[in-house]
């Protein structure tokens, strides 16, 4: 009886009619319920779902929506970790506004044509195919939300095929992540920019020596923002060591630290010391020039450099003639400036300025594979997710990171689906009406 009404609703849901004209009733079921391993796509996660309850009486690890999801990460975490990052700068209304403009526009679908249960979600993007337009946002500091850290967000990332991006704010080294991330999998390393030019290429070197191919360099946080959620309770974690690592582990740290602090004879102090170091030199409110790009591209080579953090259609202009391979429209999930433009009404200037001369990425206020489909449709090329992947994180590390990226990737598929796409060709600014 249960397996029956499953049966219909997939029908209901599916146009697998077409597919399978020829098949048996039961070949057909099995088909749906017992996709041979290989066979499954994104949506398939929402059959899984609703299968497990059938068979096992198990739900999902969190909600499949966000603002449940959130509000149980909350209830998981320390209050200070929840607030480093759910807080935004000043009266948060930039974290706001990056919400308030996917409302402004509304997905408008097509129907009746020749669409198949498995979408192609695939890209190609710096010499790889992924097989989704989603990329892993640099996120300092990630132990705050699980143990695990960036231990557990770069395997979910590997496994899936899709981009790591490692943060010099990472509370995991380079070679461990690579690790978790598994080889030959999509790895990109985010520069905090170090004032000291023999750390910027030691920590280039060490990104590209353990595998990682793209470089991220971002661009609006050279110096803090007025975080007022850390600031109420003097919360910063990098001084307790935190969201250190990077430096730490690097050789030519340890040179002008004059001592190893990770060495089992270190003192408190000398960690203490090489944490605030590694703090300092890559946030001590000096900001990067473009006349300073070519000390990044001796040293990356011909590999690609993109930009992270512009919201000016000038800007990415001056990105792409300054010899930049691609920018990341990103305010920085409204942590630095208050008061600013939502990073989704920063796209679609941005990508009539770029004009398909470079890949331009997204993120700020991604929430849903809705969301995801509205930045695509605008204009993205791939769009990363920041914080509902730490929300994931809080339940049970990589366990729920899982379960969010997986329901984020089924919904994408299925949005696509629903407004007439077999493609992200087709995704496009025709099937998005902005609502004002
Ligand atoms: C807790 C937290 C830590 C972050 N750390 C970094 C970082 O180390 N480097 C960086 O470039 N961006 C960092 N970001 C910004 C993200 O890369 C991304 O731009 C932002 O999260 C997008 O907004 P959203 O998460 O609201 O979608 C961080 C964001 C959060 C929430
Ligand atoms: C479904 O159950 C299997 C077996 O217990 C489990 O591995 C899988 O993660 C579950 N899926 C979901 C979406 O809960
Ligand atoms: C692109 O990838 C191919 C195969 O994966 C490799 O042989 C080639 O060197 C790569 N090119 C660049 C520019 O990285
Ligand atoms: C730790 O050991 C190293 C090498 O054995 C030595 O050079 C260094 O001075 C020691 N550090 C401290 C703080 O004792
Ligand atoms: C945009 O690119 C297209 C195709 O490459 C080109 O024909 C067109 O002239 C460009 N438009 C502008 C404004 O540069």
């Amino acid at each position: 009886m249960r397996t029956t009404e499953l049966f219909l609703g997939f029908v209901a849901s599916s146009p697998i009619i077409l597919l399978v004209a020829a098949q048996s009733a039961q070949e057909l079921i099995n088909s749906v319920l017992n996709p041979p391993p290989g066979s499954e796509h994104y949506s398939s996660y929402s059959s899984e779902i609703y299968y497990n309850h059938t068979l096992y009486n198990q739900t999902p690890i969190a909600s499949t929506n966000y603002d449940r999801l959130e509000a149980s990460a909350k209830l998981l975490l320390p209050a200070p970790a929840y607030d480093y990052a759910a807080g935004g700068a000043g009266l948060e209304k930039t974290v706001a506004s990056n919400r308030a403009a996917f409302d402004k526009w509304q997905i408008a679908p097509r129907v009746m044509r020749p669409v198949q249960p498995r979408r192609d979600l695939s890209i190609t993007l710096f010499n790889r195919t992924l097989p989704a337009p989603i990329v892993m946002a640099p996120v300092g500091v990630q132990t705050l939300f699980h143990s695990t850290g960036e231990r557990a967000t770069s395997k979910v990332f590997g496994e899936l095929g899709l981009p790591y991006t490692l943060s010099t704010a990472s509370s995991t080294g380079f070679s461990d992540v690579a690790a978790s991330n598994g080889a030959g999998n999509p790895r990109w390393y985010q520069l905090y920019w170090p004032s000291d030019d023999d750390l910027t290429r030691s920590y280039l070197e060490t990104a590209k020596a353990n595998g990682y191919e793209v470089l991220v360099v971002t661009v609006d946080t050279w110096d803090l923002g007025w975080r007022t959620r850390d600031l109420d309770r003097g919360f910063f974690p990098f001084i307790e060591g935190v969201g250190v690592q990077i430096g730490l582990e690097d050789p030519v740290a340890h040179e002008k630290l004059g001592f190893n602090p990770l060495a089992s004879n270190a003192t408190m102090e000398q960690k203490q010391m090489a944490a605030l170091y590694h703090t300092i030199t890559t946030s001590r409110g000096i900001s990067p020039v473009w006349e300073n790009l070519w000390k990044l591209r001796e040293v990356w080579g011909d590999s690609p450099i993109l930009l992270k953090g512009v919201q000016s259609a000038e800007d990415a202009k001056l990105a792409s003639q300054w010899g930049l391979n691609g920018v990341i429209v990103s305010n920085h999930g409204g942590r630095q400036i208050d008061g600013a433009i939502a990073s989704l009404d920063a796209l679609t200037s941005i990508v009539e300025a770029v004009n398909g001369s470079m890949p331009v990425g997204f993120d700020g206020g991604i929430r849903s594979g809705a969301d995801i489909f509205k930045a695509l449709a605008l204009g993205a090329d791939f769009v990363q997710l920041g914080r509902p992947i730490l929300w994931g994180l809080a339940h049970e590390g990589e366990k729920g990171v899982r379960h969010v990226l997986k329901s984020l990737l089924a919904e994408l598929e299925i949005t696509v689906g629903l407004a007439g796409c077999s493609d992200l060709g087709q995704v496009n600014k025709d099937l998005v009406t902005a609502n004002i």
